[in-house]
């Protein structure tokens, strides 16, 4: 009863401050870029500062309130604001939009205090000698620059039109940059402002361009990282490490701390890194899904692309669940999470003698007691959480020497096994429960531990039941490649249908996103955590964070082979020349299920074939424009959102039937409605003097016309046009949403390399 009341006091202690007039809080404020009152000012900085001297006492505290003053990704500037400022300046003519500062995450499968595990970069698609010359900026945590994986040997010297720096902090000097990591920033105002001082155990915080959670090592390496011949995590999946693009340089602009990523950082970072000359972002973080007009990486990634910069987004841990996928803005190319057919086989075998299967990036070997016969208890009851193994829930009494199961959930899987240790128990099982099934991210315990999924789990907590004297081992198997069927898509891996924009299928595509193994800050555990005094230079993290900078690298190659296209175009190749079928030939599996697109987009990357992709969907920035037009955005809202002062009205006008020529195909029927019709334009990248004729799986339910069937394209960047009509067989009578799916492929009639999928989807509103 006592806490509940001090939770209510707290609660309302909060309400009345957040209602304070004048708390200050941090407010994006965008301006009219031809403002005005912006000529009556020397500098851009003056003319911001002008807004805020307007509203505040004296000159001083103006600029103390200033957090960033942006130009590159959107007009404008961050400040600290109290909500009778706010009004104040709301009214003044040249402000567009006032918006609150968000705090977003990282998208690891637990980002709780980015104390995860580890992943790594698949090497497989490396082709020498492409992506050299990119520049791929990362916005993450920072970087450990120590890393084997940001050596500079055999790198080509940093390209002329870099206007980077490398800028020096905590622990970071200006010499930490070289050839590899051609540049380095930090943008901490809003963190600061928002963030009360961290509690004593919070792990160390460098104020600087330097990794302290190893997230941004990670994912940084996993696109650019040189090859490190000898990269494990204590033994385990031993190879050699290296980015998608080992050619290409990176740029690292931490905006991620303990507290998490915050807008106004965000955009700092993306307003200096068009500057800059950034050639592709690599965003492994967001929040939940938003329209475009409120969403700051929307808005800023906007502007990136109009500069010709690719940017590539995470689409978030929030799956199985519906409508999860953020980052969906059309101009972004959004990425969902996918196995790999590498697993850490660690079998449990009870003892009835039933084997039941599990993995685990645990040293099994290395480890005293790994290996043998254990007593198995489960502590349950109480409320202590001591199912979930959270710490100090644990009776030492009831664990020591034990092997101890722990249910997936509210906590870090690592620290169960910290927390497992510390009350003597002797090895661990950990038991995915309803919410995580079959999903299986390893992490390198301090103790011999392995992971069951949730089916396997039932079985063991049955034999526990059944027997007054229940007891187990774990059976380290090592790296086991090539035997499971994979990719497969993510249980975590946020799904469509796009929550506010369904005319648009997000996620674009899926890549590796679970247990990858990649660079690790070397004064970090392995597990990321406090007490674990292990060193390693890589370890293994899960989430689409992982599979983001996977396809930054594979864009950064793209880029190097073709240095003209836009990002549109580099968004075409990597989405219809995906596989949707697995290694073994059959269809990318979600679960037991084949995967919907919903899952995985226009399906796994396949860099080999993006390269090459034949025919590409090719988008003029104008064109967004009239897609918005078909949202029903707002004047003002558009205006946010572009800097483009539009009538709607007449943009349709002239853009009858409008449809954006995006890569994949989703035909929505609102109530009443039973045709469609969409248009699409394919432009040659190929060989001139193709042809091209369309091979079509019509939606069920759905009947599909597509005019011309053959496009004959005599010369290089030729474009042409076809057209898509959708007649539905069925009444949208129902009250609930319906989903149908399909694929369109244009399949040259010679070169059967050539092959331009998309997948098709059809939604009843
Ligand atoms: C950071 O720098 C300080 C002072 O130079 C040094 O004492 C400390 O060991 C450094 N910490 C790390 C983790 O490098
Ligand atoms: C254990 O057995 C009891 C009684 O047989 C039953 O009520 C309970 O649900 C079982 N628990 C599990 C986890 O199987
Ligand atoms: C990590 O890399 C450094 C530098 O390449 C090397 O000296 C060190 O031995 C490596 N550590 C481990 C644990 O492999
Ligand atoms: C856009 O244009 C209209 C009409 O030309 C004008 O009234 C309005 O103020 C403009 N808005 C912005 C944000 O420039
Ligand atoms: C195609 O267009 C690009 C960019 O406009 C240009 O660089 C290239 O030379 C063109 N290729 C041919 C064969 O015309």
């Amino acid at each position: 009863m006592a806490t509940k009341v001090q939770l209510f006091c707290l609660t309302l202690f909060l309400f009345l401050v957040s209602h304070n007039a004048n708390t200050l809080q941090t407010y994006i404020v965008q301006l009219h870029p031809q403002g005005t009152t912006r000529s009556s000012y020397p500098t851009r900085l003056h003319w911001h500062l002008s807004f805020l001297q307007q509203i505040v006492s004296n000159e001083e505290d103006a600029f103390s309130r200033l957090l960033y003053s942006y130009r590159s990704a959107m007009e404008g500037f961050a400040a600290q604001l109290s909500e009778t400022e706010l009004q104040t300046l709301r009214s003044s003519p040249d402000v567009i939009s006032v918006r609150p500062d968000k705090q977003l995450q990282v998208h690891t499968t637990y980002s709780y205090k980015f104390l995860g595990l580890d992943t790594s970069g698949d090497g497989a698609w490396y082709q020498s000698g492409f992506g050299r010359g990119t520049i791929i900026g990362v916005l993450d945590t920072g970087v450990w620059p120590e890393s084997p994986s940001f050596d500079d040997e055999g790198m080509p010297p940093v390209p002329k039109k870099w206007r980077g720096i490398c800028q020096a902090g905590q622990n970071f000097s200006s010499l930490n940059c070289n050839r590899k990591l051609i540049g380095a920033r930090f943008f901490i105002k809003g963190h600061r402002v928002a963030s009360v001082s961290p509690s004593a155990n919070m792990i160390q915080e460098y104020v600087s361009p330097r990794d302290s959670t190893g997230h941004g090592t990670h994912t940084s390496s996993t696109a650019g990282g040189a090859s490190v011949p000898t990269a494990s995590v204590l033994g385990n999946g031993a190879g050699v490490a290296r980015g998608m693009a080992p050619g290409a340089h990176i740029a690292v602009y931490k905006v991620c701390w303990f507290n998490g990523c915050y807008s106004s950082d965000i955009l700092a970072a993306m307003d200096v890194a068009i500057r800059d000359g950034v050639d592709i972002l690599s965003l492994s973080l967001g929040g939940f899904p938003l329209p475009l007009f409120d969403d700051f990486i929307a808005i800023g990634s906007f502007r990136a692309m109009e500069h010709g910069i690719s940017v590539i987004c995470a689409a978030g841990n929030n799956g199985p669940i519906q409508n999860s996928v953020a980052n969906t803005a059309p101009w972004i190319a959004t990425i969902g999470a996918s196995t790999l057919d590498r697993r850490f086989p660690a079998v449990v075998r009870i003892g009835t003698g039933k084997l039941l299967y599990g993995e685990s990036l645990s040293p099994g070997k290395q480890m005293p007691g790994s290996g043998s016969e254990l007593k198995l208890v489960y502590v349950t009851g109480g409320n202590t959480g001591s199912e979930f193994c959270l710490r100090g829930s644990l009776p030492r009494s009831k664990v020591r020497g034990k092997m101890v199961v722990c249910d997936r959930g509210v906590n870090g899987r690592a620290e169960k096994g910290e927390a497992v240790k510390e009350a003597g128990g002797a090895a661990m099982i950990l038991a995915n429960t309803v919410i995580n099934l079959e999903e299986d991210s390893v992490d390198a315990h301090v103790l011999p531990a392995t992971l069951l999924g949730h089916a396997e789990a039932i079985h063991l907590k049955a034999y526990i039941n059944s027997t007054r004297n229940p007891r187990a081992r774990i059976i380290f198997g090592g790296t086991v490649i090539g035997r499971s069927r994979a990719p497969a898509v993510a249980e975590f891996s946020s799904r469509g249908p796009n929550l506010f924009d369904p005319s648009i299928l997000k996620p674009d595509v899926i890549a590796p996103g679970v247990n990858i193994i990649a660079a690790w800050p070397q004064n970090l555990a392995p597990t990321g955590l406090p007490d674990d005094s292990r060193r390693v230079n890589f370890t293994v993290m899960s989430g689409t964070s992982m599979a983001c900078p996977h396809v930054s690298g594979i864009a950064a190659l793209i880029h190097a082979a073709h240095p003209h296209w836009s990002p549109a175009a580099i968004k075409s190749a990597l989405m219809t020349t995906a596989d949707t079928n697995d290694h073994m030939g059959k269809p990318i599996m979600d679960g037991n299920m084949p995967a919907m697109s919903f899952a995985i987009g226009a399906g796994h990357v396949n860099p080999r074939r993006a390269i090459n992709p034949g025919l590409v969907y090719d988008i003029r920035p104008d064109e967004y424009i009239a897609h918005l037009c078909t949202l029903g955005y707002t004047r003002s809202e558009i205006f946010t959102i572009t800097h483009k002062n539009v009538s709607c009205h007449e943009v349709l006008l002239i853009n009858r039937g409008f449809s954006l020529n995006y890569p994949s195909i989703s035909a929505v029927f609102k109530q009443g409605t039973r045709r469609k019709m969409i248009t699409r334009r394919l432009t040659n990248v190929g060989s001139p003097n193709s042809i091209y004729s369309v091979e079509v799986k019509a939606p069920e339910g759905v009947k599909v016309i597509v005019k011309p069937r053959r496009l004959l394209f005599k010369h290089i960047n030729q474009s042409l046009s076809y057209r898509i009509w959708f007649i539905s067989r069925k009444r949208s009578s129902t009250k609930k949403m319906d989903f149908a799916e399909g694929h369109l492929t244009w399949a040259h009639s010679k070169n059967n390399f050539y092959r331009v999928r998309s997948p098709v989807s059809v939604t009843w509103k």
